[in-house]
C-alpha cells in the first residue's frame, strides 16, 4: 500500500498545509491521485483521506451527524447512562479515532482529554481542528500517545478527576467484517492495520512484514480496571464493545443496547 499527500486544490494555504504533513507524516506530496490506495485530500476547507471507493473521510468538530447525535439525546441514552452524574469531570478517551464519542462528551459540556496512536488520523484532526478555528482553551486536546504504552506520562499529566473511556471496538471485530454497520469505522480499521504494516516495513527492512495481533478485549478491560483502582483521579472507567459480545464480565456494569454496549465500573 502506498500513502501520498495529494494536492488537488493548488491554494496557497492549502499547499503549505500539506508541505509539513508531507513532511511530518514522511509521505511524498505528489499532484494527482494516481497510483495511490488512499490520499490525503483536503475538501470544503476539511483534510480527509480518500479510501479506493473513493469515500471521503474527516473530521469536523461541527459535523451535522454528530451535532445531530448530540441533539437527540435523552436521559435514555445509553452513552448518557453509562456517564451517569459525572458530566463535571475530564472525559479520557483512549481511543480517540474519528472523535465521535470525545466530541459529543465536548458537547454535553465535559473537557476531553484524547489519545491516539495513528498518526494520520491524529494529523487529521489536529489540522481540522485549526482549520475551524476551533478555540483550544474550549478544553479538547487531543494527542498523539499510545495509551497503553504511553500510559506513565498520560497519568504524570492529568491532575485531574476523570472517566476513562476506551472503545477499542473494531479491534474485537476485526474478524466479522459483516458486523461492522459504520464504514468510518471499518475505514479505521484498515487505515491502523496499513499503518502497523507501514510502520513495521520501515523499522524493519530485512524482516517479512506482518500485521500486529491487536490488543484483545480482555488486556482492554484489565489496563482499564488497574487504571480504575490505581489511580485516585479515575472516578469511572467505561468500556464500549459490540453488543454482540456476550461474555459479561464480572464486576462491570453493562448497559446494552442494540448494536453497542457500555460496560461501567
Ligand atoms: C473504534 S476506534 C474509536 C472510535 C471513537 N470512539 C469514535 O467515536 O470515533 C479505536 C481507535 O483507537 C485507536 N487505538 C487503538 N489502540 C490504541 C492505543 N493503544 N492508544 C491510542 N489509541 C489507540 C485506533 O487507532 C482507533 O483509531
Amino acid at each position: 500500500m502506498k500513502y501520498f499527500l495529494a494536492v488537488l486544490k493548488q491554494d496557497e494555504n492549502t499547499i503549505r498545509i500539506s508541505k509539513e504533513l508531507s513532511e511530518s507524516l514522511k509521505i511524498p506530496l505528489v499532484d494527482s491521485i494516481h497510483n495511490s490506495k488512499y490520499c490525503l485530500k483536503f475538501k470544503d476547507g476539511l483534510l480527509g483521506i480518500v479510501s479506493e471507493e473513493h469515500k471521503f473521510f474527516s473530521f469536523s468538530y461541527f459535523d451535522p451527524k454528530i451535532e445531530r447525535r448530540f441533539r437527540s439525546l435523552s436521559s435514555k441514552d445509553l452513552f448518557v447512562k453509562a456517564l451517569g452524574k459525572n458530566k463535571g469531570l475530564c472525559f479520557l478517551d483512549g481511543t480517540f479515532g474519528w472523535g465521535m464519542d470525545a466530541t459529543v462528551a465536548h458537547k454535553l459540556g465535559m473537557s476531553v482529554r484524547g489519545f491516539e496512536k495513528n498518526s494520520i488520523l491524529f494529523e487529521i484532526i489536529q489540522k481540522n481542528l485549526k482549520m475551524e478555528k476551533f478555540d483550544r482553551k474550549e478544553n479538547f486536546y487531543l494527542s498523539h500517545l499510545d495509551t497503553i504504552k504511553d500510559w506513565k506520562c498520560i497519568e504524570a499529566k492529568v491532575q485531574e478527576p476523570f472517566i476513562l473511556y476506551l472503545d477499542p471496538m473494531f479491534v474485537e471485530s476485526a474478524k466479522s467484517k459483516a458486523s461492522l454497520s459504520n464504514k468510518k469505522l471499518e475505514f479505521l480499521k484498515q487505515l491502523f492495520n496499513h499503518q502497523v504494516l507501514e510502520n513495521h516495513k520501515s523499522e524493519n527492512k530485512n524482516s517479512k512484514p506482518t500485521i500486529d495481533e491487536p490488543m484483545s478485549w480482555e488486556d482492554w478491560v484489565l489496563f482499564g480496571m488497574k487504571v480504575r483502582r490505581s489511580n485516585s483521579y479515575c472516578k469511572r472507567l467505561i468500556l464500549k464493545r459490540s453488543a454482540k459480545s456476550r461474555q459479561p464480565v464480572k464486576e462491570m456494569h453493562s448497559y446494552m443496547g442494540k448494536t453497542v454496549e457500555y460496560l461501567v465500573l
